[in-house]
């Protein structure tokens, strides 16, 4: 057993009626771990358990991990040569269709061994389990090969063996048609469909299935017929949609019971309210339009509507070369007008309940998982997305333990 004492206040414990617009607190607490699980939680002014270990957290707060439910952190290399041509003046989708991109990653990927793949994810994972994420989802998508995508899931299989971050896999080989595919989409979409799908199915390497529906990547008709694939084989689907156009993603998503629909910087009113009605989880991803210096999706409207949207970081090289979960939480509140107590519900039980592990991560309940961030002391829950930049952490325990 180890006892944390001396919180300042106990942040996102779970609320029995969920509240998306505000945090459940508990001022001047202790929690108590057992093993991998938060065992209680209490008041300092009652008496405190028996533990082992004692950590005195001398006045900083604690809250749940990250559950950051988009990820693409395996990955080779990286693409601040765009960065560049877009300060000049490209557009991402330019980039693209010139065979930049995503096309970029994926030449680098699979010039880069299994090994080197895995020791630079590992790193990755490390970095952000420090920055406070205890969750996340990895898909593939820089492969686009059959030997490539096995490559990545493969990778990400080995993490989630070895890491105390917990990990969910999508498979995404719907992220952009190959080169040599140019003229054979039909090609590219067997490919997935009849080559990928069933060895990745076989082998266990995936949980969701993703599509990247867009002007520059697969249609929406297209990705009707991917994502009823995927469900044939299990997989339930999370897609990309409506970054850049709003072209029908939403629909097909809902049509095919998606768990997820993510990014929405393009969302007209007659989607949220087709959302609203649907159990679909919006995922903005804030950190992708601000690095592409794009318009944020309408997060007001949204939670207007009824939406709870999660929030997650997009980790990849094109569009969002961060995992800095703080930053995301400060972006919502900054550029979406999300209030902090509804970013962090967002980027916890929301991201949780993207990946289906909401009845153990995402919130402070007895028997969930033992992630938990402790701040320094700070004045208030408000101070976290405020500090932007720079998160006032002091320690981070995944599974019950101290990283
Ligand atoms: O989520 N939009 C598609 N996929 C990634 C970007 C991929 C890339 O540019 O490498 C995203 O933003
Ligand atoms: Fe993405």
């Amino acid at each position: 057993m180890l006892l944390l004492k001396n919180i300042k206040e106990l942040i996102g414990i779970d609320q029995n009626v969920f509240d998306y617009q505000r945090l459940d607190k508990l001022e001047d607490a202790w929690l108590l771990i057992e093993g991998e699980k938060i065992a209680a939680f209490g008041s300092m002014n009652n008496a405190l358990p028996e533990a082992q270990e004692v950590i005195d957290v001398a006045q900083g707060s604690v809250l749940p991990a990250w559950c950051d439910s988009h990820t693409h952190l395996v990955f080779a290399g990286s693409r601040e040569n765009e960065f560049v041509d877009r300060i000049k003046g490209l557009s991402y989708e330019e980039i693209a269709e010139r065979g930049g991109g995503i096309l970029n990653s994926a030449k680098k990927l699979a010039d880069t061994s299994f090994e080197d793949l895995y020791h630079s994810a590992k790193k990755k994972l490390k970095q952000l389990a420090s920055l406070g994420t205890g969750l996340v989802e990895i898909k593939s998508g820089y492969g686009l090969s059959v030997e490539a995508e096995l490559k990545i899931l493969r990778v990400a299989q080995a993490l989630k063996e070895d890491s105390l971050v917990e990990i969910k896999t999508t498979f995404l080989g719907a992220h952009a048609i190959p080169m040599a595919y140019r003229s054979d989409r039909r090609g590219y979409l067997d490919l997935i469909i009849k080559e990928m799908l069933p060895t990745i199915a076989k082998e266990g390497l995936a949980d969701y299935i993703d599509v990247f529906c867009e002007k520059v990547a697969f249609s929406p008709d297209e990705t009707d017929e991917i994502l009823k694939a995927g469900l044939e084989f299990g997989l339930k689907p999370k897609i990309h949609t409506n970054q850049f156009n709003s072209m029908g993603g939403i629909e097909v998503a809902i049509a095919n019971g998606a768990i997820s629909v993510d990014h929405l910087e393009v969302l007209n009113d007659e989607e949220i309210r087709k959302l609203s009605n649907s159990n679909v989880i919006p995922t903005l991803l804030p950190s992708a339009p601000f690095f592409l210096g794009d318009a944020f999706p309408p997060a007001r409207k949204m939670i207007a509507a009824g939406l709870q949207p999660a929030l997650a970081s997009d980790y990849n090289p094109g569009s969002s070369p961060s995992y800095n979960m703080n930053l995301v939480i400060s972006l919502a509140c900054i550029k979406m007008k999300m209030s902090p107590e509804e970013a962090i519900n967002a980027a916890t039980i929301m991201g949780a309940k993207a990946l289906e592990m909401e009845a153990d991560y995402g919130s402070i309940k007895r028997g969930k998982m033992a992630n938990l961030i402790v701040t320094e002391p700070i004045p208030s829950v408000n101070y976290l997305p405020y500090h932007f930049g720079e998160a006032p952490i002091s320690s981070i325990f995944l599974k019950g333990k101290l990283i």
